[in-house]
């Protein structure tokens, strides 16, 4: 814990009668402190743990931390891990919460009126946007300008403080990230589309009620069981496997691998490719019966299958075929629970030849906080997706020691991609 009373975030209180002498007042003291919200007014007694003095106020420093957790010290509030957290830290994140709320509702608004296609053409000025999208002038006035203060959209200018005058010559486009979302030509698009459409059938379940166990009507399946959800997982897994392998090829030496089992390897889009690069590669993919099915039908008609193998199985209940001198999982574990995972790693060691090398490539939770957010609470009403899906980088660590492998490589989420490339080995005896 940091006694530097420059910290614009330490707390203090006012203590007319030591305040002279901060030193003395250090280490056995003990003061009455008011606890966090959750207890109301109760007073407890904490240590004093650092005194200080800001020399350019009338006010001594007090640091304090308390085993029960967060405690409130004068205005400021310490955490249980010893941070400080000052009114304003607090304040702050309440106000960050609900602006979450409010970007993803404009977010979505501003798709559901396709902005992205209106402003293709250049930038509109306020009148021009709501004349098109027929909205009423004082509300949609007031939406683009929520919109600018997300980021969503921006403005040529600053507003003035002629609103009318604005209308008709302040110009609006889309925000760069938005602009590139959705620009035309990026494949990936598609799945932004795609999955704001699932993610806002799952926002439509009312939390209260799933929680307390009330059935969720449509729910969704995993693994997917109709037919039309497993053709869609797979569109949605083709759609971004190439950008996907692409990650994997800046890390991963493919040309000296010759028996590669792809578990849970999709409809082989993947497998497919690296069959054409690479001549001396066998794939075989492990995957359920349908997307087999896809596998073995494209191979056929690309005249693959000599070197590409699909094998239909359950990874939960079945063992994996044996013999590779490469596992790879790819978007795979961030679908299951530790628990399952660590079972599946245990079959992938047995599937290994020894010094064969395992490929895990996956979004991390620790590297993707609010990817990890956005599908979790996706999750919460689909009973199929079990607790912990998305995990740390120290998780993933500790389930291959587990399992025998010896991690030789760690590719973290860098800016060209989400996912985290993990290479270890099963030891060469
Ligand atoms: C998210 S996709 C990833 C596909 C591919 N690896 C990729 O990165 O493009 C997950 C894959 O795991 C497969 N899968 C899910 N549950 C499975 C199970 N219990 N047994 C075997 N495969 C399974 C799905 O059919 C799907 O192809």
């Amino acid at each position: 814990m940091s006694s530097d009373p420059s910290q614009a975030s330490a707390p203090f209180i006012e203590n007319p009668s030591t305040e002279n002498d901060p030193a003395a007042r250090q280490a056995d003291q003990t003061v009455a402190l008011e606890r966090g919200a959750d207890s109301g007014s109760a007073s407890v007694s904490a240590p004093v743990v650092a005194w200080t003095q800001d020399p350019g106020h009338q006010h001594a420093w007090l640091h304090a931390h308390h085993p029960a957790g967060s405690v409130i010290v004068g205005n400021a509030v310490v955490d249980g891990s010893g941070a400080t957290l000052s009114p304003g830290d607090v304040e702050d994140s309440f106000y960050q919460i609900l602006a979450g709320g409010a970007r993803y509702v404009l977010f979505t608004s501003l798709l559901d009126f396709d902005l992205p296609s209106l402003l293709q053409s250049g930038p509109r000025t306020s009148e021009e946007i709501l004349t098109w999208l027929h909205l009423d002038r004082h509300r949609g006035r007031k939406w683009l300008h929520a919109l600018t203060l997300t980021g969503l959209l921006v403005a040529d200018v600053p507003a003035s403080d002629d609103g009318e005058r604005d209308a008709h010559t302040r110009r609006f486009r889309l925000g760069p990230a938005v602009a590139r979302m959705f620009s035309a030509g990026n494949h990936a698009s598609y799945f932004y589309r795609e999955f704001l459409r699932y993610y806002r059938a799952s926002m439509a379940h009312a939390l209260y009620s799933t929680l307390r166990g009330v059935p969720v009507e449509y729910a969704v399946r995993y693994p997917p069981t109709a037919p039309a959800d497993i053709a869609l997982l797979h569109e949605w897994m083709r759609n971004t496997a190439l950008v996907t392998l692409s990650v994997l090829r800046r890390h991963v030496d493919f040309g000296s691998v010759h028996q590669l089992l792809d578990v849970g390897g999709g409809d082989g889009t993947m497998a497919m490719e690296l069959w054409r690069d690479f001549p001396q590669i066998h794939i075989t993919v492990f995957n359920l019966p349908t997307p087999i099915d896809m596998l073995r039908e494209t191979a056929a008609r690309l005249g693959a299958s000599d070197r590409v193998l699909g094998i239909p199985g359950d990874f939960r209940f079945d063992d994996l075929p044996q013999g590779y001198d490469m596992v790879m999982f790819s978007r795979v574990l961030a679908d299951w629970p530790p628990e399952l995972c660590r079972a599946l790693l245990r079959k992938a060691f047995r599937s290994l030849a020894p010094g064969g090398r395992l490929v895990i490539c996956e979004p991390l939770a620790d590297q993707n906080p609010d990817l990890a957010i956005a599908w979790e609470h996706s999750y919460l009403p689909y009973d199929d997706f079990g607790l912990n899906v998305y995990k740390p980088l120290s998780l993933y660590k500790h389930m291959l020691a587990e399992a025998g492998f010896q991690i030789t490589a760690i590719h973290p989420r860098d800016q060209g991609t989400i996912h985290c490339v993990i290479v270890s080995q099963k030891p060469a005896s």
